[in-house]
């Protein structure tokens, strides 16, 4: 036998070997998932899950996973809160009052959000659903425009939300970011995906 085929013959078996090893972690897998009934499996996809705020200091963010999707928690500082009014007055945004827009009833205000301190918004552009990058600083510092007050910047085509979410005018994107059904538990928790009054 030439010493080609003695290799070719190794790689082939190694190749043999890996993917029966692939195959078994597939299959110890299966049984676990298939445990959970189709109910179950729903529950568990959808189910609300809380966000721990307690570290979060102003001006940062968070992100945490609902329904598969990045959920994202802002805690304004007073300025981002004041950057709100400027975008507005200046004219910026499509979609000021959120009227075409995704959200709870108490989420229907200027901030879009139950706290103005705390924006919590689904992180997904509502174009092509690309997810949008922070420019969260003021001015050219993001490489944004001087005038530039803070937000979000849509990768994908470039469309421009302020630090509540809402689209610019002439962006592709038709409407403001989703804000998500949502509570307070306490001052340094929400849990995301329910609104219900029950405790
Ligand atoms: S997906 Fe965001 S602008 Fe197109």
């Amino acid at each position: 036998m030439s010493d080609q085929k003695v290799n070719s013959e190794r790689r082939t078996l190694i190749m043999a070997t890996s993917v029966v090893g692939g195959a078994g972690v597939v299959a110890a897998a299966v049984p676990f998932v298939a445990s959970l009934s189709p109910s179950e499996r729903a529950k568990a996809a959808g189910a609300p899950v809380v966000a721990d705020v307690s570290q979060l200091k102003p001006g940062e963010k968070m992100v945490v996973k609902w329904q598969g999707k990045p959920v994202w928690v802002l805690r304004r500082t007073p300025e981002m809160i004041a950057s709100l009014a400027k975008v507005e007055e200046a004219g910026k945004v499509s979609d000021p009052d959120s009227e075409k827009s995704v959200q709870p009833e108490y989420a229907k205000n200027k901030a879009r959000s139950i706290k103005d301190e705390y924006l919590v918004i689904v992180g997904i552009c509502t174009h092509l659903g690309c997810s949008p990058s922070d420019k969260l600083k003021t001015g050219a510092e993001e490489g944004m425009a001087a005038d530039w007050q803070g937000g979000f910047l849509c990768p994908c085509h470039g469309s421009q939300f302020d630090l509540a979410g809402r689209v610019f005018k002439a962006m592709p994107a038709p409407t403001n970011l989703d804000v998500p059904p949502y509570k307070f538990l306490s001052d340094t928790s929400i849990l995301i995906g329910d609104d219900s009054k029950e405790a």
